[in-house]
């Protein structure tokens, strides 16, 4: 990070002063050095900043407060669930017998991890209604590969080597068509419908025997509850194929939809997301996958085995044979895991509804506003899920300010933007997911930055076209950030590089 800007600071070796220090540290006995082999002592002192207690403690503090983060504000980004994670998850992932544990220990001295994961599965089983689960995969994209993986083990496994195509609709995640990419197969991309829905009859055109599958989100990327595909579930498993659904928006549905019931075969869940794992930043996730029993015997291996006499295991080497084998190390993203695990006991199945009915009514709460506003377009009416879209396209028609700046200007206002341009068949869209833990008064504050922002671009556009103002760093060339990363720091005066590169 370069030292420009009123928030932005030299770095920790920039501020280091000689001789300076926390003075704490306890005086190593006169003889320690005499204690070094010579041949392992080093010549010259690390170059280590050197600085005072507080000032590192500031330091940190006050780049950790540079970035947007959900405890610091609202963070309504569409497809992520951006939820508030409560800190008594952390709290449980950091207890020393989950945290501390090596992976490799011997089961008999991991009984408490063991049955921790076993009963997450038995949780999720009810949540999907499914009939088995693996908690390996170690993100939403990963689950759908393991998902995918699993389907093309169970053609082969009958022998049937022609079905080489996964049918999947135009609104879907990205992650969607790469995943059957990377399992070998092709992707058959259907429009969808004028009210944003699965095109039922397109799917049922492309169904035959070349298919895979086929993967839908429910609801949709739009925020749309498919209730159409029943009969469609029922013509996919006539044509031979399966169906695969992206659980990626399992918020909206909890407690009130259950895939599995509904006739799907296999589905991820981001646990990251619905089961309240900080993210965003790249940190770790997990996917599991639940699956019926037809897909049961391709799980990954090893799964959590509870013995006759209520211990656990880890299945050993070889003893599934049917399996796609290994997905990740070990037996999964544990810590997040038990985050999602401490998330669950604590909400209960009554609480899990709960949080769906909260964040279905804030989402519409939220469109309704926009709605009424007429700020933006609202291209998909009636009642939406947990997340909805609003489309800046005829205010840019208008006014030349595009869904971007309105993203950029948001951050003056104090909140992150939502998600923008995806999903991409609708032209300049913002996809809002307000979350249950949002009050309504900060659901009105967001509400009334958004038509604030699309007023002042009726009259002042060029303050929303070079926005933020307030924000650490101006506007970014995103392209050229993407293209060429400046990663490497430099010094602000002169060549001298006081820390290793
Ligand atoms: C609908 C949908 N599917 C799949 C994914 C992929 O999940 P992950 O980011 O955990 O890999 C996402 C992520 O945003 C998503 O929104």
């Amino acid at each position: 990070m370069s030292a420009s800007g009123p928030r932005l600071q030299p770095t920790i070796f920039e501020l280091s002063k000689p001789g300076r220090g926390g003075g704490k540290v306890p005086h190593p006995p006169s003889d320690a050095l005499d204690r070094i082999p010579p041949e392992q002592r080093r010549e010259k002192p690390p170059g280590l900043p050197e600085l005072a207690e507080p000032e590192v403690v500031r330091h940190f503090v006050n780049l950790s407060q540079l970035n947007h983060a959900v405890d610091t504000g609202f963070y309504p980004l569409g497809s992520c669930t951006m939820k508030w994670n409560p800190k008594v998850n952390e709290w449980a992932a950091r207890l020393p017998g989950f945290a501390g544990l090596h992976p490799l220990a011997p089961d008999s001295t991991a009984q408490g991890t063991l049955q921790l994961l076993w009963e997450l599965e038995q949780i999720l089983l009810r949540i999907t209604g499914m009939d088995a689960v693996t908690l390996q995969p170690a993100a939403g994209a990963h689950g759908e590969l393991t998902g995918i993986l699993m389907i093309r083990a169970y053609h082969e496994a009958r022998g049937d080597m022609a079905r080489t195509e996964v049918l999947v609709p135009d609104s879907a995640h990205g992650t969607n068509p790469a995943t059957a990419t990377m399992a070998g197969l092709r992707t058959v991309s259907l429009l969808h419908e004028h009210d944003g829905g699965v095109n039922v009859e397109a799917f049922r055109r492309a169904l035959g025997p070349q298919t895979a599958a086929i993967m839908i989100t429910n609801p949709s990327t739009l925020g749309i509850f498919e209730t159409e595909i029943g009969e469609l579930l029922e013509a996919v498993h006539e044509a031979g194929a399966l169906a695969y659904m992206d659980g990626a928006n399992l918020n909206a549905i909890l407690g009130r939809f259950k895939p599995g019931e509904a006739g799907f075969d296999v589905m991820h869940i981001n646990t990251h997301k619905t089961f309240s794992t900080p993210h965003g930043g790249g940190g770790p996730g997990a996917g599991p996958v639940a699956v019926n029993d037809r897909l049961a015997p391709y799980l990954p291996a090893p799964r959590v085995l509870r013995e006759a006499d209520g211990t656990f295991r880890l299945e050993r080497p070889g003893e599934r044979p049917t399996s796609i084998g290994r997905m990740r190390s070990f037996v999964g993203s544990t810590g997040v895991l038990v985050r999602a695990y401490a998330y669950l006991r604590t909400h209960g199945a009554s609480g899990l509804a709960e949080i769906t009915d909260d964040a279905v009514l804030a989402a519409n709460y939220l469109k309704h506003r926009l709605a009424e506003s007429g700020a933006f377009d609202i291209p998909f009416e009636g009642v939406c899920k947990h997340e909805f879209i609003a489309s800046a396209s005829t205010l840019k028609k208008r006014t030349g300010v595009r869904t971007l700046d309105i993203a950029k200007r948001l951050l003056d206002h104090g909140f992150h933007a939502p998600t923008v341009y995806f999903p991409l068949t609708v032209d300049e869209a913002m996809l809002i997911e307000p979350t249950e833990t949002e009050s309504l008064e900060t659901l009105d504050a967001f509400a009334d930055a958004l038509i604030a922002i699309a007023r002042e671009a009726e009259t002042e556009p060029e303050i929303v076209k070079t926005a933020p103002h307030t924000a650490p760093v101006r506007r970014l060339d995103e392209a050229g950030a993407a293209r060429n990363p400046n990663l490497r720091w430099r010094p602000a005066v002169g060549d001298w590089t006081p820390c290793p590169d």
